[in-house]
């Protein structure tokens, strides 16, 4: 069923934990069934190896002079060359700037770019709260139309660029939604972009592990001026995620961290900054996850990325057509198995007279299947995915106000990472018809403060799987 392209990689084998065995409030053991990768995946097992490796030498870098650190260092600098070349930039002209995350990277981009007071920031209703809140406090932002399905309006787009115009500094959109899973045409909004003279973001978050980033030459139209990854979605989750843009952007202010490794000189009144990407990396870097960031982008890189969206394609269309079958279930977002390939693997639904949070929940403590549920980062995409009128909007919103989460709106979704199966997906499908048809076996509280339900009177024992000590 599935291309032979990655089956060769048996990147199944490569995941840390995969098969491994978690308890149900029935007593029973069943391997886990990880179905949330879009929040973060594990890590690949070459991924720890390296870093066991690396282990032996680790050291500070660019502050000692001892072998380890001079080996440390090599492999900080190789690990900014390797991402670099994850995402097709040109490290003449741009620089990789490693930092915790994704939300890191796009407060970061947020604080340093040189916007003015008339500036405009193009951003979309698809966004992850990531890429929305930090430009509000920079510039005016305008949020582009989401269709009643999900995708960007490319329509509204074109018409608030041409409203605004020159004062449009920055178009800051996701490469793929992490709800609906909607790939954004990045590279024709680019062009669009440059046209008006404005500079494009990219929050590859949800892109980088399903498919090739590519920043093309800087002199193409359709060349991505900045863009962001987070290494614990793709496989590496060791706390490094990356912003990588052009330098010259970068190299005209001083950073909004300061301190140590960002400069060149310092006198008692003087401060000379560094070059990049040392400006822009205060402290001491975590070079374990920068190397780890690297070790996965070397791997996906080696599969190939349309190996694994291949794979993932057949992935999605078999479940949109398994949920299908399921009386019911609503799917949000594109439920057409045939159009698979516009989306990366995550998938929004709901059970109908069933809470997303107690869905999520059940599949949990009696499936031994995570998820996610709620709305994901991404409260005004997923208010308008579910079309809520604005009254009962503000219902349930004064009831959050007031610390009850009971009637949060959401939905419940299922994100795939390169190495689930189709044997994963019959398991989901299995425990959804157990669940819908009534015979699941817990009762459930739910506490109001998070809107979460756990079943009465169970306890997890997590002391007998993982115990750090006091
Ligand atoms: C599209 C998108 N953007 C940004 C983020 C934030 O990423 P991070 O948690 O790595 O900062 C996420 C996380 O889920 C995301 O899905």
């Amino acid at each position: 069923m599935f291309p032979h392209s990655t089956k060769k990689f048996n990147l199944r084998s490569r995941i840390i934990g995969v098969d491994q065995e978690v308890p149900l409030i029935d007593g029973r053991h069943v391997p886990y069934i990880n179905l949330d990768n879009g929040a973060s995946t594990p890590s690949f097992t070459d991924v720890l190896d390296i870093i066991n490796k690396f282990m032996l030498y680790y050291s500070s870098v660019h502050r000692g002079t001892g072998f380890k650190s001079r080996l440390s260092t090599l492999a900080y600098d190789q690990a900014h060359e390797v991402i670099g070349r994850f995402v097709g930039a040109d490290l003449e002209t741009n620089t990789v700037i490693f930092g915790k995350n994704t939300t890191d990277a796009i407060n970061k981009l947020a604080y340093r770019f040189p916007f003015s007071p008339d500036s405009v920031i193009i951003t979309s209703l698809l966004e992850h709260h990531s890429n929305d809140l930090p430009w509000r406090n920079q510039a005016h932002v305008v949020h582009v139309r989401a269709t009643p399905e999900g995708r960007l309006d490319e329509d509204d787009f074109d018409k608030q660029l041409a409203n605004y115009g020159e004062r449009v500094s920055m178009v800051a959109v996701t490469g793929a939604s992490n709800v609906t899973g909607f790939l954004v045409p990045i590279h024709r909004l680019a062009r669009k972009a440059h046209e008006v003279g404005a500079k494009i973001f990219v929050d590859a978050s949800q892109l980088a592990p399903h498919r090739r980033v590519d920043m093309k030459p800087d002199d193409d139209p359709e060349h991505l001026d900045f863009v962001s990854i987070s290494a614990h979605k793709m496989y590496a989750p060791f706390g490094t995620g990356a912003l990588i843009g052009t330098k010259e952007m970068f190299l005209q202010s001083p950073p909004e961290y300061q301190g140590g490794g960002t400069v060149d000189i310092v006198t008692e009144d003087e401060v000379h900054w560094a070059g990049m990407p040392d400006r822009d990396e205060a402290g001491s870097p975590n070079v374990v996850g920068a190397v780890a960031m690297a070790a996965a982008a070397q791997i996906l890189m080696e599969v190939g990325m349309a190996n694994i969206a291949a794979h993932e394609e057949v992935l999605i269309a078999y479940t949109l057509k398994r949920l299908a079958e399921i009386p019911r279930v609503k799917i949000y977002g594109e439920p057409n198995p045939a159009k698979a390939h516009e989306k990366v693997g995550a998938i929004p639904f709901e059970v109908e007279g069933i809470s997303h949070f107690l869905l999520a929940a059940i599949l949990g403590y009696e499936g031994g299947i995570g998820v996610r549920s709620g709305c994901f980062c991404a409260h005004p995409y997923v208010v308008h995915l579910l079309n809520l009128a604005d009254d009962a909007s503000h219902t349930w919103r004064d009831q959050m106000l007031k610390g009850d989460k009971t009637n949060m709106p959401g939905l419940v979704r299922i994100s795939f990472g390169c190495y689930n199966n189709t044997q994963d997906v019959d398991r989901l499908i299995e425990m959804l018809e157990i669940i819908i048809a009534g015979n699941y076996k817990g009762e459930y509280e739910v506490n109001k403060k998070t809107g979460e339900y756990t079943p009465v009177g169970y306890d997890d024992m997590f002391t007998d799987y993982f115990f750090l000590g006091t």
